[in-house]
């Protein structure tokens, strides 16, 4: 047995080396090293050789298989390396295969886009914590405990007095308790509510607006919305201001555009109003002011609040809010 074996051996190195190509290597795996192979019908008569020969001569086979099995493995390597050579083009002057760009999310563009204009219009840009006190996202806006208006909100909770903003207007009352007047600053950032259809999302985006000096007014608000709307939109879009409730602003507004799908003469987007709702505004309460130290006989202001994927929405006619967070690359390469 022990002859038969380093002839075996002998006889699967000349074979090996006489290999060069795939399917040669595969025939050679299987006579030698398969299942039903050479190597393996030898080791399965072990179990009949003399009981004091049995060690010596399993550990022999043994190292004779591992052997050949790396010989085997070193051969495969060095056929796939040459295949990859041999799939060079000859013509080295071919382009390489490039990597597809990335873009930047809609929301990210379209977000970019509104502070631009802003920014154009000399606000300063500030960003606040996500994570909030119940008393920035409420109470210094004039929403105190069990005021009907937080129903509005479903609000996720940390914990009693902690949660996940609800909107971007805590930060008209973190700026201006920090700052004096004049102020004129756009907060951006993510905001999140217990809601998910096709016009919510759990988190979404929001900016927040809002301008205080001595004698601010609405026709001041009037103008500066007119303005970026028909930057974003188009040149002399109509703009309807609608009388609202928020308890943190006096008078308050809901703010229309004439459909920019049908240009107002109604259709499925606007529901046949001929208008679709893009933000909501207003005057700075006086109580907000007097919370953060401010005079309301002094100083007035006005602030807005504007969805970034509503407006995305509507720039690009897209009825899906839940669009924009699938990560569908056939949707997201469109922008
Ligand atoms: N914070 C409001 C919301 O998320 C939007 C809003 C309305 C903001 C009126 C304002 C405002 O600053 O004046 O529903």
């Amino acid at each position: 047995m022990e002859d038969e074996l380093k002839r075996l051996r002998a006889a699967a190195l000349e074979a090996l080396a006489a290999v060069n190509e795939a399917d040669q290597l595969e025939s050679f795996r299987v006579e030698y090293l398969g299942r039903k192979g050479l190597l393996s019908t030898v080791m399965r008569r072990l179990g009949q050789v003399a009981k004091e020969d049995r060690p010596r001569l399993g550990q022999l086979a043994n190292t004779i298989k591992r052997e050949v099995e790396e010989l085997f493995q070193q051969k495969k390597k060095q056929l796939s390396s040459t295949g990859v050579a041999e799939a060079v083009p000859e013509d080295l002057s071919l382009p390489g295969r490039s990597l597809p760009f990335g873009k930047l999310h809609p929301v990210t563009q379209v977000m970019e886009e509104i502070l631009g204009v802003f920014e154009g219009m000399g606000f300063a840009v500030a960003e606040g914590p996500d994570v909030e006190l119940e008393h920035y996202n409420f109470e210094a806006l004039n929403i105190p405990k069990h005021h009907p208006a937080r129903d509005m909100h479903d609000t996720f909770y940390v914990t009693d007095s902690i949660l996940l903003r609800t909107h971007t207007s805590p930060m008209q009352a973190r700026i201006m308790e920090k700052l004096e007047p004049p102020l004129r600053y756009i907060a951006p950032g993510k905001v999140y509510r217990c809601d998910s259809d096709i016009t919510h999302t759990p988190m979404f985006h929001q900016v927040e607006g809002f301008m205080v000096d001595y004698k601010v007014s609405f026709a001041d608000l009037k103008g500066v919305l007119t303005s970026f709307t028909r930057r974003m939109f188009k040149d002399d879009l109509a703009l309807r201001f609608r009388p609202s409730f928020f308890p943190f602003t006096e008078p308050s507004a809901e703010v229309d555009i004439a459909c920019v799908i049908c240009g107002g003469s109604g259709c499925r987007v606007c529901k046949h109003t001929g208008w679709l709702e893009i933000l909501g505004a207003g005057l700075i309460d006086p109580e907000v002011l007097k919370k953060v130290g401010y005079d309301p006989e002094i100083y007035s202001g006005f602030a807005f609040g504007l969805g970034v994927e509503r407006v995305a929405m509507l720039k690009y006619g897209i009825d899906d809010i839940r669009l924009f967070y699938e990560n569908d690359l056939r949707f997201l390469a469109q922008f």
